[in-house]
């Protein structure tokens, strides 16, 4: 990136002194991977208003009253997962455990932050890689694979007749009865608890650290956007990395985080010329 935005120096700065370092991330971190965020302009809440989407109650509303439509959703969310990969800012941050203790505290459900190598990654919202009983207790793990072949399997329920039973062996993998239990993802939709153990410790992370570098989320959903405050309010410097300007921030890097979160990781810690 030729022009870097006003600030940039000054978060190098901050980085590069940093004993404590939690990256705190959301949808914006996975848009250059090809997965929509909520809210932007062709977000997924546009054309499936949360309203009716985004609670297990409302799913199972839908499920009752048009089963196609929610195999359209499904589709919309699972598919973008299923296919994606980590980018040039996962990537970045998973290099930082490098150079200092650092914390991945994400809002998204989608594992790139591990798959590209993060280690000590909090997900607050869950994941759909976890496979759990209605009551949380963690029963197994998904890889990506599997959730290629669920969307497949849900693409095939367009064709045809649409048969509500062919849309519960398509999600089989991930929802019904397994043994005794009844199996869905750890996903946390609204009205829900954020997902333990994650919450709680992100808590603690965030009274720990001295740097805050949040990427990629409008911090609208509480009570996960009180994080970086929480922080903030102890004297940690939080730098936003985000095409929108943030809220409460110190320094905000203006753009996107595939273009911003490497050179920034660069110029703090691998080459002391950059900034
Ligand atoms: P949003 O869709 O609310 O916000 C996405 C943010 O990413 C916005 O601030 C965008 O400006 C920014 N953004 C877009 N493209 C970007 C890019 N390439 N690089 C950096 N930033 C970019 O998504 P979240 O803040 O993650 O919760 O939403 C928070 C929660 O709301 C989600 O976890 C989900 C949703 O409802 C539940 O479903 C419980």
């Amino acid at each position: 990136m030729a022009q870097k935005p006003d600030g940039f120096a000054e978060a190098i700065k901050r980085l590069r002194a940093a004993k404590r370092l939690v990256v705190f991330t959301g949808a914006g971190i996975s848009a250059e991977s090809g997965i929509p965020t909520f809210r932007d302009n062709g977000g997924l809440w546009q054309t499936f208003p949360p309203e009716k989407f985004a609670s297990w109650k409302g799913l199972l509303r839908i499920a009752a009253l048009n089963p196609r439509q929610l195999a359209e959703f499904l589709i919309a969310v699972l598919e973008p997962v299923a296919i994606a990969r980590p980018n040039a800012a996962h990537q970045a941050i998973a290099q930082l455990e490098k150079y200092v203790s650092t914390t991945v505290i994400t809002q998204n459900v989608d594992g790139l932050h591990q798959e590209a190598g993060s280690i000590r990654v909090r997900e607050v919202h869950g994941s759909f890689f976890k496979i759990v009983t209605l009551r949380g207790r963690f029963l197994h793990r998904l890889v990506r694979d599997d959730l290629r072949r669920i969307v497949e399997r849900l693409q095939r329920t367009r064709s045809g007749l649409f048969k509500l039973p062919r849309l519960g062996l398509a999600l089989r993998p991930m929802i019904g009865l397994s043994f005794a239990a009844i199996k869905r993802p750890k996903i946390v939709l609204f009205g829900d608890a954020l997902a333990e153990p994650d919450w709680t410790h992100s808590q603690t992370d965030m009274d720990s650290c001295d740097v805050v570098l949040v990427v990629g989320t409008s911090g609208l959903i509480y009570p996960a956007a009180w994080l970086p405050q929480r922080a903030r309010q102890r004297g940690a410097t939080v730098i936003t990395i985000d095409p929108s300007e943030p809220g409460d921030s110190d320094i905000w890097l203006r753009g996107q985080a595939g273009e911003l979160v490497p050179p920034l990781v660069r110029g703090a810690f691998e080459c002391s010329g950059e900034g």
